[in-house]
């Protein structure tokens, strides 16, 4: 583990963020909970050595570990979100399909922000630009975020919040990409802590 953990204040609410690419949604929501007095970004798990999210996580001084696929798909690595006392679980563009393990032990604990007004552009390989090209290709007049609770199926847990944008004849996947990821960094942050506001 790379930063090992020294914050020792358990009283607050202890998030991990899991994510596989370059973290802009993992720095928004850091950023918005820095100085948070009940939350905090305890850890950050990535599937890809290299990835940018873990440039942040050194930067942010947070502890990272890098998962490896045959240990995710057994024990989901729950004895060590256990140990580190994770209490809800953020993908924040995590590609590997979730283990009933881990879905098991944080029971609608777990959230997903997916760039696309699901239950359209949803399922396996459905990420990133695939679903901004998809959504093109079908001439759709608009696309939106979909945050919701991560279920053992690819995209299909309930629906917890999702806003929309127009896609202008003239979009292509980058310039709609960047429309999602506004929508998303204003939205996914605050959406988290409504979340965990209200559950507790
Ligand atoms: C985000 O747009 C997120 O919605 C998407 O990956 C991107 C990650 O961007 N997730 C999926 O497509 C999941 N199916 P980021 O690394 O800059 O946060």
């Amino acid at each position: 583990m790379n930063n090992p953990d020294n914050n020792n204040d358990r009283s607050k609410t202890r998030l991990a963020i899991f994510a596989s690419g370059t973290g802009s949604n993992t720095q928004k929501i850091i950023d918005y909970f820095r100085n948070d007095d009940n939350i905090n970004i305890s850890l950050i798990v990535c599937n890809k050595r290299g990835a940018g999210v873990l440039q942040i996580a050194e930067r942010e001084n947070i502890p990272s570990i890098v998962i490896e696929k045959g240990k995710f798909f057994t024990d989901g690595y729950v004895p060590i979100l256990q140990e580190m006392k994770i209490d809800w679980i953020i993908l924040a563009g995590f590609l590997w399909k979730v283990p009933v393990s881990l879905i098991q032990a944080f029971p609608n604990r777990i959230v997903n922000i997916h760039p696309a007004l699901l239950p359209k552009y949803g399922g396996k390989g459905m990420y990133g630009h695939f679903v901004h090209e998809a959504v093109l290709a079908a001439g759709e007049k608009e696309s939106g975020i979909t945050i919701h609770y991560v279920d053992e199926h690819f995209d299909h847990g309930e629906t917890i919040f999702q806003a929309k944008c127009r896609v202008d004849s003239n979009d292509t996947p980058d310039s709609l990409a960047q429309k999602i990821h506004t929508l998303e960094h204003r939205y996914y942050p605050a959406t988290i802590r409504e979340l965990i506001t209200t559950k507790k």
